[in-house]
């Protein structure tokens, strides 16, 4: 039993930096091409229907428009273009080097399109002032960029580049694409995972790095992806909002990731206060909906620590049976019951933590794989459990104590992250799909596969959409609140 009735708010290590950074697009994008055409090249102020949607109406309007358009994209208007295909979005706002649209028609492994549909190519011009309007937030007819004021987002990490895919979970496309060198960091540093507060108003990313000299933090982005402030610390994991307090906790990476302690930070301004922990690498975080008692677990000692946040007092319980490897774990909406993915054991345990001081490990359940990220849907009748070496999904029914279903599909290849939306209606599950057997519409130059966010509907347990995203997409964050039932 390790005791910090304290609760000094003294900083052992970290430090403060506040700072802003206006968004996305920071430098400027010159105009490509020999041969400016006059009314096109030395445009300075871009107007849409003018500028865009003249392209657009000369070029292609002729197989995206009407009732039915190629791949589904129309494109006789912004209010059309901002919806995408039948696939997902073409443009993403301020990052014309992740648009589907541009990809298309700069591609150079294969033809450019429309070339490839035996249309002439765009000029050099029209192709740049196509990415400085993308860049500049893709701005309409009436002034504003498409989607800055969406409620329901999904904040996606990626393994493999610094970046982090912003997806509208009613629009269900990629309305941005951050990229974490646009605000300091480094191109080796990645976004672990993401919290966001319940009103969307904040957002906050642990940021590690490959490279051992940059910097790994923990950030704070407001609504309109301004960096506001950050907090050093060495391997930063998942984060925890506290559900009626200013506060966040902040677990360790993986195996052995010191320093042996939670940290707590306060939200607004990001005063830290650290929890010493017996065990390191402390990646499980988890509270009860009343914010009474937190759950984290050690991926090398089979132990749970018990955190209770009144007095911040940790007490410790051995782990029964085969080795676990907790790495996340999932509270219902009673507060009563606790799911946690263990990836040695290739299961998914239950404990029971009615008296939240006094947990009861239960049942194991067998995942068919290496379980990693799991979520509970709000009305607490149902677990699902990503299963990456597995390929599938298992769904948990909660009532029964057994898995319901086990969701296979050819967008669910390698499923990472886990999100659902505030009715319970869909799941949302990142997949990295390096196996080669998602096949994707196209690969484009120095790209291998795409990742997928795939959307379940919790009604049929079936995968009814894939969209596309960046390459190897991890953890994910949404303002999605479990509501707190009674007991
Ligand atoms: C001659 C017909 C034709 C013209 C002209 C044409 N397209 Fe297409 N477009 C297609 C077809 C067919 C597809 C679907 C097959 C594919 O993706 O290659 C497509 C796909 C696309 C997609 C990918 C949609 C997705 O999500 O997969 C984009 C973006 C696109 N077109 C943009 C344009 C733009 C911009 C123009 C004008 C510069 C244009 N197209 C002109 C026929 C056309």
């Amino acid at each position: 039993m390790t005791t910090n009735p304290n609760r000094s708010r003294v900083g052992r290590t970290g430090i403060l930096v506040l700072l802003c950074w206006s968004i996305g697009w920071l430098g400027g994008c010159e105009l490509i091409g020999d041969d400016p055409t006059p009314g096109v090249s030395d445009v300075t102020d871009i107007k849409y229907e003018e500028h865009i949607q003249a392209i657009f109406n000369q070029r292609c309007v002729s197989c995206h428009a009407g009732q039915n358009p190629s791949a589904g994209l129309r494109l006789e208007g912004w209010t059309w273009l901002i919806q995408g295909s039948d696939f997902g979005e073409a443009i993403i706002p301020f990052s014309s080097e992740d648009s589907r649209m541009v990809k298309m028609l700069t591609s150079t492994s294969i033809t450019p399109h429309p070339k490839d549909v035996g249309k002439s190519t765009l000029t050099d011009d029209e192709i740049g002032l196509l990415k400085r309007w993308i860049d500049e937030g893709a701005v309409g007819p009436l002034g504003a960029s498409p989607f800055a004021s969406s409620l329901n987002l999904l904040y996606v990490t990626h393994e493999s580049s610094p970046k982090i895919t912003v997806f509208d979970t009613d629009a269900w496309l990629v309305v941005r694409s951050l990229d974490l060198q646009d605000y300091g960091f480094s191109d080796r540093a990645r976004a672990y995972h993401v919290a966001v507060e319940p009103d969307g108003s904040y957002f906050y990313v642990s940021i590690g790095s490959a490279r051992a000299s940059d910097k790994q933090v923990v950030a704070k982005f407001n609504r309109q992806n301004q960096l506001l402030a950050q907090y050093e610390m060495p391997n930063p994991g998942l984060l925890a909002l506290h559900p009626n307090q200013n506060v966040l906790y902040v677990s360790r990476t993986a195996e052995s990731s010191d320093p042996r302690s939670l940290v707590e930070l306060r939200r607004t301004d990001f005063l830290p206060l650290h929890i010493p922990m017996s065990f390191a690498g402390n990646r499980a975080l988890a509270m009860r909906p009343f914010g009474d008692f937190l759950y984290t677990s050690s991926m090398d000692v089979d132990q749970l620590a018990i955190v209770d946040l009144s007095n911040l007092t940790v007490a410790y319980v051995d782990i029964t049976g085969i080795r676990q490897g907790f790495n996340q774990f999932a509270v219902g909406p009673a507060g009563n019951r606790m799911w946690g993915t263990g990836v040695f054991s290739n299961t998914v345990t239950l404990f029971d933590i009615s008296n939240p001081s006094k947990i009861v490990q239960r049942q194991s359940l067998f995942t068919d794989g290496s379980p990693f990220d799991l979520t509970f849907i709000p009305n607490g009748s149902k677990v699902y459990v990503t299963v990456p070496t597995g390929n599938r999904i298992k769904v948990i029914n909660t009532i029964l104590e057994l898995v319901e279903a086990d969701i296979r599909h050819q967008g669910l290849q390698e499923p990472l992250g886990i999100s659902t939306t505030q009715s319970g209606a869909y799941v949302f599950v990142s997949s990295r799909n390096q196996g080669g057997i998602y096949q994707a519409r196209r690969v484009f130059e120095g790209e291998g596969a795409p990742g997928t966010i795939s959307v379940i509907d919790t009604a049929t347990d079936k995968v009814i959409k894939v969209i596309e995203v960046g390459s190897k997409p991890g953890t994910m964050g949404s303002r999605i609140v479990v509501p707190t039932f009674t007991q």
